[in-house]
């Protein structure tokens, strides 16, 4: 039985490299679990057993972390089709859908989920719940200029919203320049209604609700792994 987080997130990213076959492009997404992911790539490649990766990474950090880990990179424009994703996320549901964006990558990790024929998502099982929003507020990513009407404008469709700030205190900002509001729901019941809601909205430039977009999750347990595979 294990029971060390690390050692969980560590079982649920190595299980996904045996989707990745050499000349395949992958795409790298963010956290602590799928840099166990990174690492044994970047061993494969070391060792010969992988050839022809090309990487295309969903944050600067994440691009870094690649470079260390010897993983060649590209970019969306070269290749605008990705075979492979591996990617983590903050809370999964019985369906398959998601709560993204824990580490700000949100926006650029859907567009490179949805350029990707296979995603594959990578989590430990405190990450499952029966209703996205059970355990994890809703990150949405707005342009700084709208920040206070956005504000209120989440308020007024039932959100407690909080802008995300750095240990400094100064707000968070990701690579594409905007803010973050994290978002309290409560639980999600529908889904899609919000997210076509969010999509409405001048200023939200994209929100962590991603529905329909994960192949399969491979949760961490500690009686084991198993995996969750979209029909
Ligand atoms: C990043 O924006 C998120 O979507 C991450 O994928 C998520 O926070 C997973 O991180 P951990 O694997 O560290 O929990």
């Amino acid at each position: 039985m294990v029971d060390d987080r690390n050692t969980l997130k560590k079982m649920a990213g190595e299980k996904a490299v045996e989707y990745i076959e050499s000349g395949m492009v992958v795409g790298l997404g963010f956290g602590s679990t799928v840099i166990h992911s990174f690492r044994l790539i970047g061993e494969l490649i070391r060792r010969g057993e992988l050839e022809g990766i090309q990487a295309i990474p969903t944050a600067d950090l994440i691009a870094d972390e690649a470079r260390r880990a010897g993983i060649p990179l590209t970019s969306l424009e070269e290749h605008p089709r990705i075979d492979v994703t591996i990617d983590g996320a903050d809370e999964v549901d019985p369906e398959l859908n998601l709560i993204k964006g824990g580490g700000g990558a949100l926006l650029r990790e859907k567009i490179v989920a949805q350029a990707t024929t296979l995603n594959i998502i990578v989590v430990d099982e405190q990450k499952f719940s029966p209703v996205l929003g059970t355990n994890y507020d809703l990150p949405i990513e707005i342009v700084p200029f709208g920040w206070r009407p956005l504000e209120e404008y989440l308020r007024s469709i039932g959100a407690e919203p909080q802008l995300r700030t750095k240990a400094d205190g100064k707000s968070f900002v990701t690579d594409s320049g905007n803010f973050i509001l994290d978002c309290h729901f409560g639980t999600i019941d529908d889904p899609y209604a919000l997210s076509a809601e969010l999509k409405s909205r001048a200023g939200i430039v994209e929100h962590g609700l991603f529905l329909d977009l994960a192949s399969e999750v491979i949760i961490a347990a500690g009686d084991g792994i198993r995996s969750l595979k979209r029909n």
